[in-house]
């Protein structure tokens, strides 16, 4: 497949792009310069007219790019940036959308209460926290281009990513409390990638609709959380069960 990759030069992009690279033909885009073997050039994600360039001749898009910060440009590129992917793909006719973006675009603070099995079905409730509203948006703004058009977007949720050898989460910063305690939701980078890896091999018209989203993360004991629908309908299974990180340390 042709596939697309926006904010490909972020922590997650490379991991992706080792996922997908065998087997298909990326076209990786990004706001700055980035050394790399694949087709690459710059295009920003909130320019409709470059994200549409983008998206010629491609079969999927797949969206990591995310401002968490600045008001104006986390709304231009978690929202604004949807909306041009959207067009994009009705205007080149690409059915294959695949949006990520943290949990709590989902299960925000109100659900913080609940402490049991919520999955990404139930009501959205973001709070106001500008990640997660406008990513937030963004997953709606895709839900409803999904009303009219005949495009399929699968919306994958993660959150503390790291790495279970070096035990670094992003930015490299090591994690706080390894055999002692962990945030209930963490996933590796390769298992969050290879979910991405498998939604392009859904067979879409299965899934229940259009727009459909996932919690994708390993099987944590508190079960707070559950990725139960990431592994029925993604047919994804996460080789990092990171229990170095849950079990609890002898003292
Ligand atoms: N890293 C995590 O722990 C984490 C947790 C939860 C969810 N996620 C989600 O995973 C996805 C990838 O995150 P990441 O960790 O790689 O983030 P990152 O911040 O490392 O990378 C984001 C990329 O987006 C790019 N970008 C910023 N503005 C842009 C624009 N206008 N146009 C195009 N690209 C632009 C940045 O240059 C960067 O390369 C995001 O959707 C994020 O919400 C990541």
């Amino acid at each position: 497949m042709n596939v697309l990759i926006l904010g490909a030069n972020g922590e997650l992009g490379p991991h992706v792009v080792r996922a997908l690279e065998h087997r298909h033909q990326l076209r990786l885009t990004d706001i700055n310069d980035l050394e790399t073997q694949h087709e690459y050039f710059r295009a920003d994600a909130a320019d409709l007219d470059q994200v549409v360039a983008a998206a010629e001749g491609m079969d999927v898009i797949i969206n990591l790019s995310v401002l968490r910060k600045d008001r104006r440009l986390a709304f231009d590129v978690n929202a604004r940036g949807c909306y041009n992917m959207m067009t994009a793909a009705v205007e080149h006719g690409i059915r294959r959308v695949v949006n990520t973006g943290p949990f709590y675009v989902v299960a925000g603070p109100t659900y913080e209460r609940f402490d049991h099995m919520i999955g990404p079905d139930v009501p959205h409730q973001p709070g106001t926290y500008l990640y997660a509203l406008t990513k937030s948006l963004g997953q709606e703004i895709c839900r409803v281009f999904t009303e009219s058009h005949d495009i399929h977007v699968m919306d994958l949720l993660f959150y503390m990513l790291l790495d279970p050898e070096t035990h670094n989460v992003e930015s490299g910063s090591p994690i706080a409390n390894v055999g002692h305690d962990l945030v209930p939701y963490t996933i590796s980078w390769r298992d969050a990638a290879e979910a991405i890896r498998c939604a392009l091999y859904v067979e879409m018209d299965k899934l229940p609709s259009r727009s459909e989203v996932f919690f994708v993360f390993p099987d944590l004991p508190h079960q707070k959380f559950s990725s139960e629908k990431a592994r029925r309908l993604l047919g994804w299974e996460p080789k990092d069960q990171l229990d170095q990180f849950w079990k609890k340390a002898k003292l």
